[in-house]
């Protein structure tokens, strides 16, 4: 027998089969991974997205305004909170999968899916993720972006500067009828070339008509690998990256809070992204 390969793509019953069906029908066969149609998304599906993600980026703008020391984490949800829903949309955070708040706030050591709270205080030095993830008629964006309270140290300045550069780095390499483990593979030369390490836990996902929908997209790994990139394809690259030890864990509170294990910061930046038939274009503008 064949070794078994997942055979995601098909041509649905009584249509006729196109060029784009006989280009990642050859990748299948050669034993790659491919998305399954669903995942391509429409001309339409792909405006609503972008819709979407110009809430969500108005959403992070006014974070970016407000955010100062001596605020709390949970003032930061009622921004996002109260924008969200004065541009019709909901955050797609609230009460998914029991997550109680707007949108995430990782402070320092906390990696992602802080939980905003009252008791929690901005302080000078600080560096904080906010991530924020946005509903409109129904298509989902998310992105995130990292925040420095006042002064930080130059190693934690560091840190998050080259969270950034992964981000765009890895954005560079991903081509049409690519791999997502081209991805994952720049991003972590970069980040172990400026002598950091690269969280394994988690990583970037489809998204649009869902919150999370396939590819996995890791930030580490070997070119060549993981899912093949089509265009039309909608997905987050969200690099997260520890100044110490790539091991994490998750706090008890929620389930949700991860942590890193040596209690050393970490940093992140998100996008959401469009394969187009030049390379990604961001929809989080
Ligand atoms: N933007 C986050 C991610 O993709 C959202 C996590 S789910 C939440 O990892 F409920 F924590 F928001
Ligand atoms: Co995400």
């Amino acid at each position: 027998m064949f070794k078994r390969i997942k055979r995601n793509w098909f041509v649905p019953k009584g249509a006729e089969m196109t060029e784009l069906d006989k280009k990642i029908l050859a990748f299948q066969n050669r034993g790659c991974l491919v998305p399954s149609r669903k995942v391509i998304k429409t001309p339409e599906q792909i405006e609503g997205i972008r819709r979407s993600g110009v809430v969500n980026t108005g959403v992070l703008d006014l974070v970016a305004r407000e955010i100062h020391a001596g605020m709390t984490t949970l003032e930061i949800d009622k921004l996002v909170y109260d924008y969200t829903v004065e541009h019709g949309a909901i955050p797609a955070p609230l009460n998914y999968e029991g997550f109680p708040k707007s949108c995430c706030t990782s402070i320092n050591e906390v990696v992602c899916h802080g939980i905003p709270n009252e008791f929690e205080v901005l302080k000078e030095g600080d560096i904080i993720n906010v991530d924020v993830s946005t509903i409109l008629d129904g298509y989902f964006s998310d992105a995130s972006r990292m925040f420095v309270i006042g002064e930080t140290t130059p190693a934690k300045q560091k840190l998050v500067d080259v969270a950034r550069e992964c981000l765009d780095i890895g954005m560079e390499a991903a081509h049409p009828f690519g791999f997502v483990g081209d991805i994952g593979h720049a991003i972590e030369q970069h980040a172990k070339k400026n002598g950091f390490s690269i969280v394994r836990d988690l990583c970037g996902h489809g998204v649009g008509l869902e919150f999370h929908e396939e590819p996995d997209v890791e930030h580490f790994g070997k070119n060549g690998t993981g899912m093949l990139l089509v265009p039309g394809m909608v997905f987050t690259i969200e690099p997260m990256v520890n100044m110490g030890d790539w091991r994490v864990f998750v706090d008890e509170d929620y389930g949700w809070t991860v942590v890193t294990e040596d209690e050393l910061p970490s940093a992140q930046w998100e996008h959401t992204f469009l394969m187009t038939e030049e390379g990604l274009e961001i929809l989080t503008y």
